[in-house]
């Protein structure tokens, strides 16, 4: 076994099954790194505390940009620190409202249920069907372009952009030039788009978010014309991708554990358990980082101002300390705290609506009479973002 570190973590061979090294590197050394080299944190609690920590977050100053030619991108709240992170997202919040998700409700169940029908129409041919072109990855795009206001004309285009930057979660020097280019040159074709969606909306609102975006007011604050179209691409890449891996990891761990499958199909209303078990069992998201702001510790190591720390979710998920048998997929069981969506003021704001559309998704998978794996799942690329690439299923 390998010792942990930013290497370790970046290695391919890690991808297929990275949970037995976590669970080493959370039993031997728990925090490790340091003198020069990020801290990387494995348990739970330990990765909380950081996350709440006032003395650790994000990079000041402007993010480079991918060519020395082009302009910096514009930075999301994301990867800012309080009193900015404070104002805009509370700004977003007031319009990403609980009535806003919920109003979506029968537009994500007709969604699934038209992709569920094409897919089993698929398998009733005796086809093979790969899950996640079929379902995981079209579900989330359709839903965040009615959360925007996307006419459905022009979804392939979006489709296409956010496919280009998908990787943007990853730190810029893993990724390969011709990939960064490409990624910048999809941010700035969509930010034209939304600028003019934007405009539309002003003119005549409707209920979608994204006239919510342009007319949200708070004490007289206002979101910026900038402010607001880095937001939707924070709201592409943070709410996409990560829904279409909740998919496609749930699935495989149900078809890998064909008790659990039969479990949900005899009970669906465990959707919405089973949807909190897989992100605890398999996150879409495995760590997030920060930068200590100060000098500060994590335990007994020293965190000098401006070395980083990496918060390990796939490790800390399956802490003992916070779950029982936590390598043991278990869909019915109490809820076990997970920090698949984060934890703190950078709490995922998409997560009612993550919730959602994973119980919706679940629940007509289990309906049906037939799924089991058709062949080797492959994974992404994605270092940050752990999904499937292929999911190959019989489907009946
Ligand atoms: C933040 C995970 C779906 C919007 C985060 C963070 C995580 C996360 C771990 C915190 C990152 C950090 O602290 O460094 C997930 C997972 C999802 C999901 C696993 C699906 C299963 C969504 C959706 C949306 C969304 C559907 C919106 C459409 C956001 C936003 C933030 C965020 C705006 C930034 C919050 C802030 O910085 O204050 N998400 N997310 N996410 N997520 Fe999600």
């Amino acid at each position: 076994m390998t010792a942990p570190s930013l290497l370790a973590l970046l290695d391919p061979a890690l991808r297929q099954d990275p949970y037995p090294t976590f669970r080493q590197w959370r039993e031997t050394a728990p925090i490790s790194g340091g003198n020069g080299q990020p801290l990387i944190v494995t348990r739970q609690q330990d990765c909380s505390t950081v996350l709440r920590d006032s003395r650790f977050g994000h990079a000041e100053g402007e993010q480079t940009g991918p060519l020395n030619s082009t302009p910096p991108p514009q930075r999301s709240f994301l990867g800012m620190n309080p009193p900015d992170h404070t104002r805009l997202r509370g700004l977003v919040s007031k319009a990403f409202t609980r009535k806003v998700v919920e109003r979506l409700t029968p537009m994500i169940e007709q969604t699934t249920a038209e992709l569920v029908s094409a897919a089993l129409a698929e398998g009733n041919l005796g086809n093979t069907v790969n899950l996640m072109d079929a379902i995981a990855r079209p579900l989330p795009v359709a839903v965040i372009c009615e959360l925007l206001d996307v006419p459905v004309e022009d979804r392939d285009l979006v489709v296409a952009w956010s496919h280009d930057m998908a990787r943007g979660l990853d730190p810029d020097f893993l990724i390969p030039e011709g990939v960064r280019d490409r990624q910048f040159k999809a941010r700035e074709a969509f930010r034209q788009y939304m600028q003019q969606l934007a405009d539309k909306r002003r003119a005549d609102p409707g209920e979608d978010l994204l006239s919510g975006l342009v007319q949200v007011q708070e004490a007289g604050d206002v979101l910026t014309e900038a402010e607001l179209l880095t937001t939707c691409i924070l709201l592409l890449i943070a709410g996409h991708e990560t829904t279409v891996n909740l998919i496609g990891n749930g699935t495989l761990a149900l078809l890998r554990n064909p008790g659990e499958l039969a479990r949900l199909r005899a009970e669906p209303a465990l959707a919405e358990r089973a949807v909190e078990e897989f992100l605890r069992y398999d996150p879409p998201v495995q760590f997030t980082a920060r930068i200590a702001l100060q000098d500060a510790k994590v335990g007994s190591f020293d965190a000098p101002a401006g070395s980083a720390a990496i918060l390990l979710f796939g490790a800390a998920n399956r802490d003992p300390e916070v779950c029982e048998n936590p390598d043991t997929l278990d869909i019915g069981r109490e809820p076990a705290r997970h920090l698949a969506f984060g934890h703190g003021p950078h709490f995922c704001l998409g997560a009612p609506l993550a919730r959602l559309e994973g119980r919706i998704v679940f629940e007509a998978l289990a309906r049906l009479d037939g799924l089991e794996l058709a062949g080797e799942p492959t994974y992404n690329d994605n270092i940050i973002l752990r999904g499937l690439k292929e999911l190959p299923v019989r489907i009946a």
